[in-house]
């Protein structure tokens, strides 16, 4: 099989322009093709996999930092398709983040947190099905961090690609509120629903 790139619908977002957000796209295509590269370059070097065991030891290791990238960049962009919608007060998410965190003023506060810690990585907000617990999780890279298992509710890439031309590498801060202000709840309070 190959992995598709998707194509998202996207509404003109305030503190996010139009350039940037076509690079980012741009960036995304990139871990979609090298996921579907990677993969047939492994099957290609299973021909001997003895004598590639090397190569495809190194190629294996590299797969899941392209597949996460991949995957995130789809579940951070359908964040922003069909236009802002603010966090419903009485929705599941929203009652269940308040019990957790004390209110979702706090679990906010401690998300964007995490977004502000130095290097390039990702923060998601994941839930633990079986211990009916949120987690908000740094990921490094695309890969490192990842909690085995754990749906992923909302995520914000923090790469400097993500802000740099519109905000300096300076501006992580205004990016993340750009971020917020963008987001249409619906999305994560569906992928809520799902899984809890
Ligand atoms: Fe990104």
């Amino acid at each position: 099989m190959t992995y598709e790139e998707k194509k998202f619908s996207l509404p003109e977002m305030a503190g996010l322009s139009k350039e940037s957000v076509a690079a980012h796209l741009g960036l995304y295509a990139g871990y979609v093709k090298n996921c579907n590269v990677l993969m047939t370059q492994m099957d290609a070097l299973r021909a001997d996999s003895e004598k590639n065991a090397i190569a495809i030891a190194e190629l294996a290791r590299r797969f899941p930092f392209e597949f996460d990238g991949m995957r995130m960049h789809e579940l951070y962009f359908e964040q922003f398709e069909a236009g802002v919608q603010k966090l419903t007060p009485q929705s599941a998410l929203s009652t269940a983040l308040a019990e957790q965190f004390s209110s979702v003023g706090e679990w906010e506060k401690q998300f964007r947190q995490l977004g502000m810690m130095r290097g390039i990585g990702w923060v998601n907000l994941c839930f633990d099905v079986a211990a009916n617990t949120f987690h908000n999780v740094w990921i490094g890279e695309h890969q490192q961090g990842q909690l085995a298992a754990l749906p992923i509710i909302l995520t914000l890439d923090v790469w400097e690609h993500a802000y740099l031309a519109d905000y300096s590498t300076t501006g992580r801060a205004k990016y993340i509120e750009a971020f917020f202000s963008n987001q249409n709840w619906a999305v994560a309070e569906k992928r809520f629903a799902v899984v809890q």
